[in-house]
């Protein structure tokens, strides 16, 4: 079952995932606190061989209900328990409760230990605390360049020209391995270096030529490129990701980087010509010009803000697109800074086809209404399907977190 799915079939799995994962990043701080483990590439390292699996869970909802069933079960024992010590004197009661609790302990669905465990790294916590953002995306890139494209091949579809000689073959990234993968697992991936089942080296460890700020650079290029590709090859952006932040200059606006549009309806445009795009009050929209164009100190009408990291943002989204092309092209993002929908047919209208992020299965989920426009039905399907992001196991965004990539990227 896709995440989607289990998501909208038990949406209190959320609120399990989420406590999970709060509670063990609330042990991991406690034990850095006492001073029993040790930071590690900046972050204090989780000191254990295993932790709990969210993203078993989100595969599974029936090992998600045993949990959950095993859960309630733990603080009824403990209740019991507890009144049968306060029962004091009165023997009959408290050996009755006492029998109840181990009834319940023993009859409760507990989950199978292999799904709720997985193995953990030193690094299994860490949170990526560089920004997603062009320059980011960019210097990625260029690591990728030098020390990765051999064996993971120019889009990361892991046919690169040593693909062949290692002991394994290269997992291609275009599918959802990076977003299954929690950040820090997949940064103890490139430090570190794996090893096959069997103990033998399968990928060397890059920490001697990489510093830790380039190796979280990497996995956002690395994220970016699949986005691309997945968008390439299905058409659609299955996997959410972010606008990426970036520099602005917007007349009359205190805002100047992409990050400080909080809570807007952003559109950006690589158009060559925005004389003909109209002014929508719905959104912002961000022009980012051609190459070498220089912009006059008045924006054309339609134009809130102009992105003025050119290259390294031209560079991002021919990665996050997959297209090497921005002329025609036009992006939408939504109010917590998920990129939604492309439309690569220049200045033309959009159409309800164009929501490329959205859920799996939503089909027509916005009864249309002849009199809308197709922008107003494009924007309803958009707003009526929030991304809810879960990876790793761990929430980003969704019910009463949204806003998360660009809140995060801000603070
Ligand atoms: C010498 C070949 C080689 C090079 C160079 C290489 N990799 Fe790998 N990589 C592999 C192989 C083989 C695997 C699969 C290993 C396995 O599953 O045991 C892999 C797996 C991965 C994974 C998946 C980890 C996971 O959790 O499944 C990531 C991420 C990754 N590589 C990133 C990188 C990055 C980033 C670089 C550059 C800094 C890089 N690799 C360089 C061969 C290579």
């Amino acid at each position: 079952m896709s995440p989607d799915r289990v998501v909208q079939e038990a949406p209190w799995l959320l609120w399990l995932l989420e406590a999970m994962q709060r509670g063990q990043e609330g042990l991991l701080r406690l034990w850095h606190a006492l001073g029993w483990t040790p930071v590690v590439d900046g972050q204090p390292a989780w000191p254990w061989a295993q932790r709990l699996a969210g993203e078993h869970l989100l595969l599974d909802v029936g090992q998600a209900r045993a949990l959950a069933g095993g859960l309630v079960a733990a603080a009824l024992v403990v209740v019991l328990l507890l009144l049968a010590w306060l029962g004091g004197r009165r023997r009959r009661l408290r050996w009755g409760l006492l029998v109840s609790a181990g009834l319940v302990a023993v009859l409760a669905p507990w989950p199978s230990a292999q799904v709720l465990w997985v193995p953990a790294s030193p690094r299994s916590f860490h949170h990526n605390p560089v920004p997603f953002s062009d320059t980011a995306i960019a210097a990625g890139a260029a690591h990728y360049q030098r020390l990765c494209v051999a064996c993971h091949g120019t889009t990361g579809n892991g046919q690169g020209p040593l693909a062949a000689r290692q002991a394994v073959w290269p997992p291609s990234f275009t599918g959802p391995l990076l977003w299954r993968r929690a950040d820090g697992d997949l940064l103890h991936a490139v430090r570190q270096g794996l090893t096959t089942a069997g103990g033998q080296p399968s990928m060397p460890g890059f920490a001697e030529q990489l510093t830790v700020a380039q190796s979280w650079e990497l996995l956002h290029f690395l994220r970016a490129q699949a986005a691309g590709q997945l968008l390439q090859l299905s058409g659609s952006w299955a996997m959410p990701v972010a606008l990426p932040d970036m520099a602005l200059r917007c007349p009359g606006q205190p805002w100047q980087r992409v990050r400080d549009l909080q809570r807007q309806r952003v559109r950006l445009v690589g158009l060559e010509d925005v004389q003909g795009l109209l002014p929508d009050p719905r959104m912002l929209t961000l022009w980012l010009p051609p190459e070498g164009r220089a912009v006059a100190a008045t924006l054309p009408a339609a134009v809130d803000c102009v992105v003025t990291s050119g290259p390294e943002a031209r560079q991002a989204l021919r990665w996050l697109t997959g297209s090497a092309a921005l002329q025609q092209t036009q992006l939408l993002a939504d109010r917590s800074g998920w990129l939604r929908a492309r439309n690569d047919r220049g200045a033309d209208s959009w159409s309800e086809g164009d929501l490329v992020c959205r859920l799996a299965d939503a089909g027509a989920a916005v009864p249309s209404n002849t009199a809308e426009d197709s922008l107003t039905r494009l924007l309803r399907s958009m707003d009526s399907q929030p991304v809810v992001y879960v990876k790793g196991g761990s929430l980003h965004g969704g019910a009463g977190r949204r806003g998360a990539p660009r809140d995060q990227a801000a603070s």
